[in-house]
């Protein structure tokens, strides 16, 4: 089976490329424009394997794309490049319009173009498989999950950008039978984690002495999923999810920001002692604008109707990744130094 993932040399591009290459025997081609999220590093692990591929394109160049899917003739494509992080959508809303927004529809059209030439038996396999997130449904107060008949009401840029790509896919699916799939994901975290992300960011501040920023009171609510069961979920929904259904995934791990943070550094307290506790670095910075109160997903359709559970727990996942870090210096210190060295973004008030 051939594969095109988008935006493979992301934090779960990257994690859903090397599950496919060491877990199936998919052929997998990796299109990715390579912004500052893009690393190539992140797939070292599967970079010379012959069933690896990588080319480096824009998913708003049509002509491109066209040439990708005539060439490759994939039997799936799983759409994961994207604009990721709510602070850079305060910052600069316009290239999440054009990267979610215009690059997902020239997806769409270019694999529309693609599969309306296949013969039948090559369109009952293939698959137009949208990887989309929780933040689409808005914000929930103390009680309730967020389910897949929840209304959409996105409150960010990055939100309400990744809402109206969801609702192309749709169109696409309804109007042209193209087969689409999509899931809603609650926050990831793990490995090769771009940090500008709330538990990188804590992790290398705190190894660099620097504070750690929490928003307001920290008291807002992400349920965290670790991202190699996200990427085992989006291959099972690839393979046996049923065309124009929509799938929620969540970790079941909700937590405010400030226990986030604390367990960070308890567990660096513990693998990285110093004279004082990390905990005596974080900082109280001033909120968010607009930020979300709490996202927390039911996903007892996944869990239902496809068997999917999550395998790791946030405790467990999370040393794991503090560990990640402290032993993979190589990885995060380049990105450190000349990419982004962890100052505040998004603060608004323009
Ligand atoms: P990321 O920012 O780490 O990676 C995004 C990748 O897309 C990068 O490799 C980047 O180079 C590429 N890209 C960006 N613009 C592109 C363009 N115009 N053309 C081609 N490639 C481009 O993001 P991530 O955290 O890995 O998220 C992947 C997907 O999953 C996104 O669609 C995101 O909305 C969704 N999602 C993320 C989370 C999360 O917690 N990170 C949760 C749910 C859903
Ligand atoms: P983030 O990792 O940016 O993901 P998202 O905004 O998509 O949920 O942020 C997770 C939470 O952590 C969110 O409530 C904002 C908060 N946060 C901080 O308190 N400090 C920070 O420095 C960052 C980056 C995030």
């Amino acid at each position: 089976m051939k594969v095109i993932v988008t935006g493979g040399a992301g934090f779960i591009g990257s994690a859903l490329i090397r599950y496919l290459i060491k877990n199936t025997d998919c052929t997998v081609l990796n299109l990715d424009k390579l912004t500052y999220a893009g690393n190539p590093d992140n797939l070292k692990e599967v970079e010379t394997s012959p069933r690896y591929s990588f080319i480096q394109c824009d998913i708003c160049d049509s002509g491109k794309v066209a040439e990708i899917f005539r060439d490759f003739a994939p039997d799936s494509i799983m759409h994961l490049a994207a604009e990721s992080h709510v602070d850079r959508s305060i910052d600069s809303p316009l290239e999440f319009v054009r990267t979610n927004v215009m690059g997902t529809a020239n997806l769409l059209n270019c694999a529309l173009n693609y599969y309306s030439m296949l013969p039948e038996e090559k369109k009952n396999k293939f698959r137009f498989q949208h990887i989309s997130t929780d933040e689409v449904y808005g914000s929930l107060g103390k009680e309730g999950f967020f389910t897949e008949t929840t209304p959409y009401d996105p409150k960010s840029p990055y939100s309400a950008s990744k809402a109206s790509s969801d609702h192309m896919v749709r169109a696409w699916g309804h109007t042209f039978k193209l087969p689409v799939l999509i899931s809603n994901c609650s926050n990831n975290y793990g490995p090769y984690h771009f940090p500008e992300k709330l538990i990188p960011l804590i992790i290398l501040n705190a190894l660099d002495g620097k504070p750690l920023p929490i928003y307001g009171k920290g008291d807002n609510v992400r349920d965290w999923l670790y991202v190699e069961d996200h990427a085992r979920a989006l291959w099972l929904i690839n393979r046996q999810g049923v065309p124009g259904e929509t799938y929620n995934i969540g970790g079941n791990n909700e937590r405010t920001n400030l226990e986030v943070v604390e367990t960070c550094c308890a567990i660096l307290d513990e693998l990285r002692p110093k004279a004082e506790s990390y905990s005596k670095q974080i900082t109280f910075v001033a909120d968010r604008p607009g930020h979300d109160l709490r996202y927390a997903i039911d996903s007892s359709k996944l869990q239902k109707e496809l068997n999917w559970v999550p395998q790791t727990d946030f405790d467990t996942g999370l040393r794991e990744t503090v560990k990640w870090y402290l032993e993979n210096e190589w990885w995060w210190k380049p990105i450190r130094e000349k990419n982004y060295s962890g100052e505040r973004l998004g603060k608004g008030g323009k």
